[in-house]
């Protein structure tokens, strides 16, 4: 049996969206910056893509830039926030995705101000202690702290957030890339500035992520060039790719209830095995409705098989991950388990769901883990 369960990480592409993507592949290749039939076909379709976007956070096409990911819209609302809107300081997480993380490690060696809200083991900010830090200075701050941790899950209060930043003249960023498509977000309702979003986390293609800018915190563009994305953006469009992120987005934003019904009865599902099975098993993060619904970061005991879990889940036909997607690679332990404080001498591993998961995933999944980690004496089975 193959099982993915990495959606974290990146989600398949919607069959629906790949359907729309195909005919820009081949027949529709204009220009979408061509003033001929070609051009003008593909600029339509750009267009009816960004209304999708528009429309599925409440903001105005005029506030909807496409970019090529969630990495770049992060690095584009901080930087240019510096450089266009006078921001002296930012207020960020320990626990925030490297491209927003370095980011304003990038503007702090250029002499902006930093400053870290204090976490907690679940990972969730200290709203008195993030008052304190806009209270403590007048200097025009940018606050930056994502909706939902992609390794944990734990998300944030966003009116909370918004109403602190309204109070203390802040801008505020929040990087959505693991919640657009999974929770509404509605961009009039919330005072926010800025969020990101990125295809692939929805169904959608890997390669096209896009920025929401809100009309009074205009921004500069990030990369210099022609007239694309209304001066925002340079380069030549992603064409299809823009394509495919509106068609999913689209149908996520269509099918959130029942996916989310679907998907946190997997994890309830997968969590309660785990608990009456499993001999001594825990949880980084929440594993009710303060965390995403398609997060379980499972902590282990470590042993000689759970030291090389990922590997051996995946010798099982199983995709999972130790930590996020983008530093499974290195050697270099999560950031965000040592920002929570997760005991070293266990072993995390992220399960992450989408609406194509099943509990028979689920049960293959739970009996491959109970060879590899010790389990509840038969007695004590409830
Ligand atoms: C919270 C968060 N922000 C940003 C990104 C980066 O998005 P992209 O892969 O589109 O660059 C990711 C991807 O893992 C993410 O989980």
């Amino acid at each position: 049996m193959k099982v993915y369960f990495d959606n974290a990480a990146t989600t398949p592409l919607a069959k629906e969206a790949l359907d729309e993507m195909l005919p820009f592949l081949t027949e529709n290749f204009g220009n979408p910056s061509s003033i001929h039939g070609y051009g003008r076909k593909s600029r339509a379709a750009i267009e009816k893509a960004r209304k999708i976007v528009a429309a599925a956070i409440n903001a105005s096409t005029a506030e909807v830039f496409f970019t090529s990911c969630g990495t770049e819209s992060n690095n584009m609302v901080i930087k240019q926030a510096v450089k266009k809107l006078g921001v002296k300081r930012i207020i960020s997480s320990p626990i925030e995705h490297h491209c927003v993380l370095h980011s304003v490690e990038t503007e702090g060696k250029e002499g902006i101000k930093t400053e870290m809200v204090s976490i907690n083991s679940f990972g969730v900010v200290d709203y008195d202690h993030l008052e304190s830090l806009l209270k403590s200075s007048d200097e025009k701050t940018l606050v930056s702290l994502m909706h939902s941790n992609n390794e944990i899950g734990t998300l944030l209060d966003l009116e909370r957030v918004s109403a602190l930043c309204e109070q203390y003249n802040a801008y505020f960023h929040t990087d959505t890339v693991q919640t657009i498509g999974y929770y509404p977000m509605d961009v009039q309702k919330l005072k926010v500035h800025f969020i990101s979003g990125s295809g692939h986390k929805f169904h959608g293609p890997k390669g096209v992520g896009f920025v929401y800018i809100n009309s009074s915190a205009q921004l500069s563009p990030f990369i210099d060039g022609g007239a694309q994305e209304r001066n925002m953006r340079a380069g030549t469009e992603n064409l299809y790719g823009i394509i495919g992120l509106g068609k999913a987005l689209e149908m996520a934003i269509t099918d959130m209830a029942p996916t989310h019904e679907h998907i946190s009865g997997l994890r309830q599902y997968m969590k309660s095995r785990l608990d009456n099975e499993l001999a001594d098993v825990s949880y980084n993060g929440f594993t009710d409705d303060r965390g995403h619904y398609k997060v379980l970061s499972v902590s282990m005991p470590l042993n000689n098989k759970t030291d090389l879990i990922v590997f051996n889940l995946d010798i099982a036909g199983i995709a999972a991950s130790a930590g996020s997607a983008c530093t499974s690679g290195s050697e270099v332990g999560s950031h965000v388990l040592s920002g929570i404080k997760a005991p070293t001498d266990r072993k995390a591993v992220r399960f992450s769901f989408s609406k194509h998961n099943t509990k028979e995933e689920v049960d293959y999944v739970v009996e491959e883990l109970k060879k590899m980690v010790p389990v509840k004496e038969l007695a004590s089975v409830k």
